[in-house]
């Protein structure tokens, strides 16, 4: 089955992803859907442990053989889920870059950084000499800011810094002109500087080259003026979805206010100053609404009927009380 002209880069639905352990079946994703339109971002928020990593990496087949993944992951006219490994890596490194937190997991210790970089573009152009792949390579540090790239080619990854890295690791992804960018907390180990110049350099990236980005991150505030729209993530499922101004101003969900009241704030009057606690096992999910047991607003039905997503003033918010939640003080 293919899909026609016209639909959205990415269509994820009903994606789950569960890892057999020692202690039986760990739920890690459950049930969720996402749409992402080419030249959009978006923003998969959550406390660590939430699930992000596996259903992104489920899309890439890059979960471990173990694992059982079901549901659907359109793009380009494939499922994704449902392509052969030989296919899957061809999206890989191709129409699919993927850069993730530790950079170094991207690169070889033992390669120069110019040569690792056009190891990459030869990597789906394999008729490309080794003199214009180097180039290239040049020609893409240059344009991602790494000053000086003819010299810092012919470096190691120890001689960079964990930004420069990262940079390199944003060259490597999109070495091969990829239309979906998967981010997966890419500045999650460098300092707030360096933070945002990697933060910038995706969305000018993403917004010159028309792509689609997924930026996965547990910090809301980041997303803030950078994704178009949000999907929470709790416990394995998206619990608040929308675009970004209107989630923000929402909160209709608590554990997005939550993580809203964890950040350092000039509005601290949002009713909920930090979630306790932290997400469960998806080893050992509480019955109903799995974030109950560190919900202010949580009521008996809570215990023992999971909710679903619902349209709730244009956000989708999966809560009992999604009705009967008070809007957010604002400070005046
Ligand atoms: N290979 C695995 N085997 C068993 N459990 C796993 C495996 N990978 C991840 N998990 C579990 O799945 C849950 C979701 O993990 P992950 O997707 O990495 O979360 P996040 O990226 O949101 O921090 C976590 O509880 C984690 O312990
Ligand atoms: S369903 Fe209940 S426990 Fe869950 S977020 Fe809403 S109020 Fe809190
Ligand atoms: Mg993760």
């Amino acid at each position: 089955m293919t899909r026609a002209a016209g639909a959205p880069l990415l269509e994820v639905r009903d994606l789950r992803v569960t890892f057999r352990s020692r202690t039986g079946e760990v739920a890690a994703v459950r049930g969720i859907d996402l749409t992402l339109e080419a030249g959009r971002i978006l923003g998969l928020v959550g406390e660590s442990g939430c699930g992000k990593s596996a259903a992104m990496r489920a899309l890439l087949g890059l979960n471990p053989p173990g694992a059982v993944t079901s549901g659907a992951a359109w793009f380009e006219g494939a499922d994704l889920l449902r392509l052969k490994p030989r296919e899957l890596r061809r999206h890989r490194g191709g129409s699919i870059g993927m850069v993730l937190q530790n950079p170094l997991s991207a690169l070889n210790p033992v390669h120069r950084i110019g040569d690792q970089i056009a190891e990459a573009i030869c990597l789906h152009r394999p008729r490309l000499s080794r003199a214009r792949a180097r180039g290239e390579a040049i020609e893409l540090m240059a344009r991602l800011s790494i000053a000086d790239p003819e010299r810092r080619a012919g470096l190691y990854p120890h001689e960079f810094s964990g930004g420069m890295r990262q940079r390199v690791a944003i060259a490597i992804a999109v070495a091969n002109g990829p239309r979906l960018l998967i981010a997966d907390e890419p500045t999650t180990a460098l300092d707030v500087t360096v933070q945002a110049q990697i933060i910038e350099l995706l969305v000018e990236l993403t917004r010159a080259r028309g792509l689609g980005m997924i930026l996965i991150t547990h910090d809301l505030g980041l997303l803030a003026g950078i994704a178009d729209q949000v999907a929470v993530m709790y416990a394995g499922r998206i619990v608040e979805t929308g675009p970004t101004e209107e989630v923000f101003a929402a909160r209709g969900h608590p554990y997005t206010r939550g993580l809203l009241a964890s950040l350092p704030r000039i509005d601290a009057r949002v009713g909920l100053t930090s979630i306790g606690g932290s997400p469960p096992s998806p080893a050992r999910l509480p019955e109903g609404c799995a974030f109950h047991p560190r919900c202010p607003f949580s009521v008996d039905m809570c215990a023992t009927g999971a909710p679903t997503l619902e349209l709730h003033g244009g956000v989708q918010v999966a809560c009992h009380r999604r009705e009967a939640i008070p809007p957010p003080e604002r400070a005046p």
